[in-house]
């Protein structure tokens, strides 16, 4: 847990969002234990902008990670921070059965499962 605050909190350091302000930094458990961490990244054509889950998502996949087991989120507002809808399905993806954690308002930390938070998701599974 402390790698995976603290791969999102580096994270967070590096989110490029000068249009919201909101800076979020998210960080994945692969089933081989690596971490992967991504930030949001805005873009003046505003949705193009990407969210911090996605950009993790992303470098996961990328580096050879399929299966993800935990989803860390911070960002620079109170909190909660938990992932957006979009998120959400694209998480459902590679972690359907992750559990979700961020800090709530006083800085404990707080969790969700992912079908809590996505519950009748869309998936592969539909498309069989
Ligand atoms: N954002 C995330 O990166 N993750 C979330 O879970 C919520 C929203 C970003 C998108 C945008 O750059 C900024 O926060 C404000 O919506």
């Amino acid at each position: 847990m402390e790698e995976l605050l603290g791969a999102a909190r580096a994270a967070r350091d590096h989110a490029y969002a000068p249009y919201s302000g909101f800076r979020v930094g998210a960080a994945v458990l692969a089933e081989d234990g690596s971490v992967f961490a991504g930030a949001n990244v805005e873009n003046a054509a505003y949705p193009l902008s990407v969210c911090a889950e996605r950009s993790a998502v992303q470098r996961a996949v990328s580096e050879g990670a399929r299966a993800l087991s935990a989803v860390v989120v911070v960002s620079s507002g109170e909190g909660p921070t938990w992932p957006c809808g979009g998120c959400r399905q694209v998480l459902h993806e590679f972690a359907p059965q992750a559990t979700v954690i961020t800090e709530g308002p006083g800085g404990e930390l707080v969790r969700r499962g992912l079908p809590d938070l996505l519950p009748d998701a869309f998936g592969r599974s539909d498309l069989e």
